[in-house]
This record gives C-alpha cells, sequence and structure tokens, in this order.
C-alpha cells in the first residue's frame, strides 16, 4: 500500500512538473534555453509577441539566437544594433514568424514570411538531418512556452535591406558600379522582383578597376556585352556560402554557361575570384563580393 503511494506521488510530481514545463513563461523559457541577449533585448524592447503578453491572441514562432550568436557579431555590427534607430527592432522582427511552426513545418525550399515582411528561406543540405534558416543553423526545434514557440539558432538573421536590387543600389556595400551596370544591361527588374530568389556574384570596386582598359572600354560601349556579364554573375536559386563549399558548377541565368568552384583551403570561382564578403540576405535572394570579374568561356568570341 506504502509503495504504490510512493508510486503515486512520484508519478503525479512528474506529471506537475511536465505540466509545469509546458506551460513555462516564454522569459523562463528564454532562460532554460540560455539565451540571455536575445531575452535581455526583447525586455528592453517590451516585445510582448516574444515574452507571450500580446492580448490579440496571436501565436508567434520565434527564432532565439544564443548568446554565442550574438558574440559573433562583429563590433561593428553590434554597434550598429545599439545605435541605429530602428535596427535593433527591424532585426528582431526578422526573428518573428506569425503563428506556431513546428519542426516538421521546415521542409527544404520552403519560404517563409517574418512579421516585419522580410523573407526566409528552409534549406536542408542534407536531407532532413541539418537545417539552415538563411545562413543560421537550428540548434534546437520546438521549445513551447505560453503563446510562443523557440527555435534556438547559431547565428543573428539579417534584416535584408530590400530586395537585391536596392542593396546594391544603396550605400551600404559600395557597390554602385555594379548597380549601373545593371540598370545598362535592364537587368534591374530581375533583380528587383520578389520572386527571386537570385544569387549574385558582384564583383568589388577594385575588382572592376584591375580589368584591362580594352575590356572595360569594351563593357562600355557594348551593351550586349554587358548583359552577358552582368547575367554570367546571376545564378537562379538562393545559395548561402555553407552550400557553395564544395567542387561543382554553378548555372547562371546565361544560358547554359556555368561558374566552376574550386575549394582547396579556399572557395575559388573560375579559378581566379575569392569571396571577400558572403551572405548579404536580400529579400529576394543573397549577395556575395568577389575579387574578380567573371567571364563566361566564350568571351573571346563575344568581344571579337
Ligand atoms: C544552459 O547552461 C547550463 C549551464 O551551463 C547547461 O547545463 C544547459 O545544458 C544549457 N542549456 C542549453 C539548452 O544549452
Ligand atoms: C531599370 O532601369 C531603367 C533604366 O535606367 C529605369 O528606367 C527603370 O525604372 C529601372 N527599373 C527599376 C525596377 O528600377
Ligand atoms: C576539390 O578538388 C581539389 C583538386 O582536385 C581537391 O584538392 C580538393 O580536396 C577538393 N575539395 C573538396 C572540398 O572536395
Ligand atoms: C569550367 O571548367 C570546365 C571543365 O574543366 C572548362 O571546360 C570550362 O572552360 C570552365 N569554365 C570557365 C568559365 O572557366
Amino acid at each position: 500500500m506504502t509503495s504504490v503511494r510512493v508510486v503515486y506521488l512520484v508519478v503525479s510530481l512528474v506529471g506537475l512538473s511536465c505540466m509545469a514545463q509546458a506551460m513555462r513563461s516564454p522569459a523562463q523559457a528564454l532562460q532554460d534555453l540560455n539565451a540571455t541577449r536575445f531575452l535581455s533585448i526583447a525586455q528592453r524592447l517590451n516585445d510582448q509577441r516574444i515574452l507571450g503578453g500580446n492580448t490579440d491572441g496571436m501565436l508567434y514562432t520565434i527564432l532565439v539566437p544564443t548568446d554565442d550568436a550574438f558574440n559573433k557579431l562583429s563590433p561593428e555590427e553590434q554597434n550598429n544594433l545599439d545605435t541605429v534607430p530602428g535596427l535593433l527592432e527591424d532585426t528582431i522582427g526578422a526573428h518573428i514568424i506569425p503563428g506556431q511552426l513546428f519542426s516538421w513545418d521546415f521542409d527544404t525550399g520552403r519560404v517563409i514570411v517574418t512579421d516585419n515582411g522580410h523573407f526566409i528561406r528552409v534549406y536542408q543540405p542534407h536531407s532532413k538531418e541539418e537545417t539552415f534558416l538563411n545562413d543560421a543553423k537550428v540548434l534546437r526545434w520546438d521549445e513551447e512556452a505560453t503563446g510562443v514557440v523557440f527555435i534556438l539558432l547559431d547565428t543573428v538573421l539579417d534584416a535584408p535591406e530590400g530586395t537585391i536590387y536596392e542593396v546594391l543600389k544603396g550605400p551600404d556595400f559600395g557597390l554602385n558600379i555594379f548597380a549601373d551596370m545593371v540598370d545598362q544591361a535592364q537587368q534591374n527588374f530581375t533583380l528587383h522582383r520578389t520572386a527571386g530568389p537570385y544569387t549574385v556574384f558582384v564583383p568589388s570596386q577594385t575588382a572592376w578597376d584591375n580589368l584591362p582598359v580594352t575590356i572595360r572600354d569594351e563593357l562600355a560601349r557594348n551593351t550586349g556585352f554587358l548583359r552577358t556579364v552582368i547575367q554570367y554573375h546571376i545564378h537562379r536559386g538562393s545559395i548561402h556560402v555553407k552550400s557553395l563549399d564544395r567542387n561543382g558548377t554553378l548555372s547562371t541565368i546565361y544560358g547554359n554557361h556555368v561558374i566552376n568552384v574550386s575549394v582547396t583551403s579556399d572557395i575559388k570561382l573560375n579559378r581566379a575570384a575569392g569571396l571577400e564578403e558572403v551572405d548579404i540576405d536580400c529579400d529576394n535572394g543573397v549577395i556575395h563580393i568577389i575579387d574578380h570579374v567573371l567571364f563566361p568561356s566564350n568571351v573571346g568570341t563575344l568581344i571579337g
């Protein structure tokens, strides 16, 4: 009789603690996940979508960068988050998805729109073993608390500053030369559509400066050649650097011409171009800045 009672007591204690866990507050859950930076930001912004206190009955899925993820930000990025008006709110908003989503809802290729209108793409390189949301890897799924489901990420997601075209045109990355060429080559519509997604390899200012003057002249006077070169830097699909990290080829929107990718100690495109800045997320894809201009193998015949 006594032992039955003890068993009963243990069972009900276990039951109680399970219930307590299912009903834990979002703040408690974030503490359990050691996401102290994210929790303190949510509290500072008093963001009730995260803290579960919103009164409209809306439920949310929250992507939670770990403290290590915040520590990976550069001092400049950290500083921008603290000082650029609205950036912190926009960045946190890029981690909030309306509705409750669980691990089984994240199929590769799915595009999810965040509460502030940014796009997150789901990518599973080895079937379901690993899942990336843009460039962030999922560390833990399905952590429930009142009103929210938390998903733990190893990287803070960028709040994109617009479409690829808008980011090219903007001042942040110094890509205006390429942006102007995109206009001249009439590819701006492609890179401005929110359909996409596209991956664009954008040569840096120095890469253009280093071209032989004959090629630069040809690009300036021959729109057909310019369009070819621009199209050859555009891949249809969204490729972050983690999935570039293998020997192979990448299709481009210039006919059936591909870019060769080779990986030894670092990643090279067509055996020459290295990556300078990678994974710049935009609302319709991703930009990588490269240190050489790429040319398709028929370039000789194109410029005669
Ligand atoms: C949080 O940190 C504690 C103490 O370091 C550790 O035992 C626990 O596993 C961590 N939890 C998670 C979800 O990483
Ligand atoms: C594309 O560039 C052309 C020529 O500069 C311009 O007339 C057009 O408005 C641009 N389209 C977009 C979507 O920006
Ligand atoms: C790519 O190919 C090179 C040369 O054949 C080889 O040395 C390298 O290990 C390969 N890299 C990967 C990631 O397979
Ligand atoms: C890519 O590699 C293939 C096979 O080695 C080669 O034929 C082709 O010319 C390369 N393309 C470019 C643009 O370098």
